[in-house]
């Protein structure tokens, strides 16, 4: 073990019982940054209670993610959203989140999720119908609309019926005002009437009976080849199936974790397209090349590298999920610091992906640096978009197939270009949308 330091690493002094909450403010990916360029790769602060660590060092985040993870959990903020998402992957521990992993893995297996990419391109291709050129559309709604419908259809089995919208509101609500608890330097339990909760109890009482609604029907009609049918038919190592309870759980984490994301990807990777000309003409040149105006399937993905250079580096920029969290379950050491039980430790995609040791000119958006097998000399916790270790993302080749398909296809028939007024930033929650959406006007390519 490395020589302990005293303290703890360096960092802002707080102030009284919120710490360095004004600090961190709305942009809390530029107080990252900031903390990580100022005081190093250990750096310390604190929100209200909490002590948190932000290690932006690869070896570091290895440590934490994958070498001693037996000794973390997840932190109060992918706790904080127990209410929502209660038992399911992203915020279960131990033994019962292991036995869930086990349980839905074979469902993200690349050869399974292969089967749910001709919905993919065909959701892609019933959007474009709609579109009309001229007409003007806010880029991150649209893509949302349409991960969203892949979602229902390929998890759940869902058509068009579903009322979508209702869905969506009620989450958009929920995960607004369960994320709002994080700025506080006080959280109420979230049974007590503050007009706040009253909104919240609302929300997630109505999302529950839609979501319930579906597995209802769904657990009455013969089980299809969708991911819920999976589930009601699963069985854990001793027999037992998944209660009503974990079945809402499941398809509310996949649902959640599994559309907003991924449609965070393209949103962002339409917007940079949009700063960088040069980049769209070397993509359509290879859409030319590959696919001759015909929407994208599974088979084209490895014909695509210059498709998948771009998300990886629309990614690296505007990580989806920009933050991680785990929390010491004992007393342990951290980059020769002691680290407690109860302290937190954060670790930013924002920041580890803008580190010019391993991204030169960070801020440039260059999809080539991917093209030379960067991905296999970089430490592995240098670029970590879907995670790492026992929690990685289990839908990673659902996203990475899902938004390799989505970008071609659509981007072989319309270019958008963004209104010159639009202001364009980010809004960092628990993904990062864009603060003032994407105004675009639709143009036939
Ligand atoms: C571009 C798209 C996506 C990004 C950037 C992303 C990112 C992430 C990250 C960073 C984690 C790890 C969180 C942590 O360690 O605390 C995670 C976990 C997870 N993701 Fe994704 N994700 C994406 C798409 C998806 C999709 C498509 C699904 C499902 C269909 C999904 C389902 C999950 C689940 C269930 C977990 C929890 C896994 C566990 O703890 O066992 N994600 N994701």
């Amino acid at each position: 073990m490395a020589t302990l330091q005293k303290g703890l690493p360096p960092g802002p002094k707080g102030k009284g019982i919120s710490g360095n909450l004004a600090e961190i403010g709305p942009r809390r990916v530029d107080f990252f940054l900031n903390l990580a360029q100022t005081y190093g790769p250990v750096a310390s602060f604190r929100a209200g209670w909490w002590r948190l660590y932000l290690i932006s060092d690869p070896d570091l985040i290895q440590q934490v993610l994958v070498t001693d993870a037996r000794f973390y959990r997840k932190h109060f903020g992918a706790r904080n959203f127990k209410p929502l998402l209660g038992n399911g992957l992203v915020t279960s521990e131990g033994d019962f989140w292991l036995a869930q992993r086990r349980l839905l893995q074979p469902a993200f297996l690349k050869a399974k999720i292969l089967s749910y990419a001709p919905v993919m391109t065909e959701f892609a291709e019933a959007m474009l119908t709609e579109w009309k050129p001229g007409q003007s559309v806010d880029i991150s709604l649209e893509f949302s609309a349409l991960t969203s419908a892949i979602a229902l259809k390929t998890l759940f089995g869902l058509d068009e019926h579903v009322d979508r919208k209702e869905i969506d509101a009620s989450l958009r609500t929920a995960v607004e005002l369960l994320g709002n608890r994080l700025d506080m330097p006080m959280q109420f339990p979230i049974w007590l009437p503050t007009p706040a909760n009253i909104r919240l109890n609302r929300a997630l009482r109505e999302l529950f009976r839609l979501v319930d609604g579906f597995i209802a029907a769904k657990e009455a009609a013969p089980l299809g080849n969708d991911l819920l049918s999976t589930m009601i038919a699963a069985q854990h190592e001793d027999g037992t199936r998944m209660s009503m309870q974990q079945l809402r759980d499941e398809a509310m984490t996949l649902y959640l974790a599994g559309h907003e994301t991924t449609a965070l990807s393209l949103t962002w990777s339409w917007y940079l397209l949009s700063q960088n000309p040069g980049v769209e003409k070397t993509l359509t040149e290879e859409w030319r090349r590959v696919l001759g105006g015909r929407a994208a399937e599974a088979d084209d993905i490895a014909a695509l590298p210059y498709t998948a250079a771009v998300i990886n580096e629309a990614m690296r920029l505007y990580p989806p999920v920009y933050v991680i969290g785990r929390e010491a379950t004992s007393d342990l050491e951290l980059g020769g610091y002691r680290v407690k039980k109860g302290y937190t430790i954060l670790m930013s995609q924002w920041v580890s992906h803008r580190d010019p040791k391993y991204f030169p000119e960070p801020e440039r958006f260059l999809p080539e640096r991917w093209l030379d097998g960067l991905a296999t000399r970089l430490p592995k916790f240098a670029y970590y978009p879907f995670g790492g270790g026992q929690r990685l993302c289990i839908g990673v080749h659902f996203a990475l197939m899902e938004a390799i398909i989505l970008l071609a296809t659509v981007g072989q028939k319309y270019r958008f270009t963004l209104d010159p007024d639009a202001v364009i930033d980010v809004m960092p929650q628990i993904t990062m949308p864009p603060k003032y959406g994407m105004p675009a006007t639709l143009e036939r390519r």
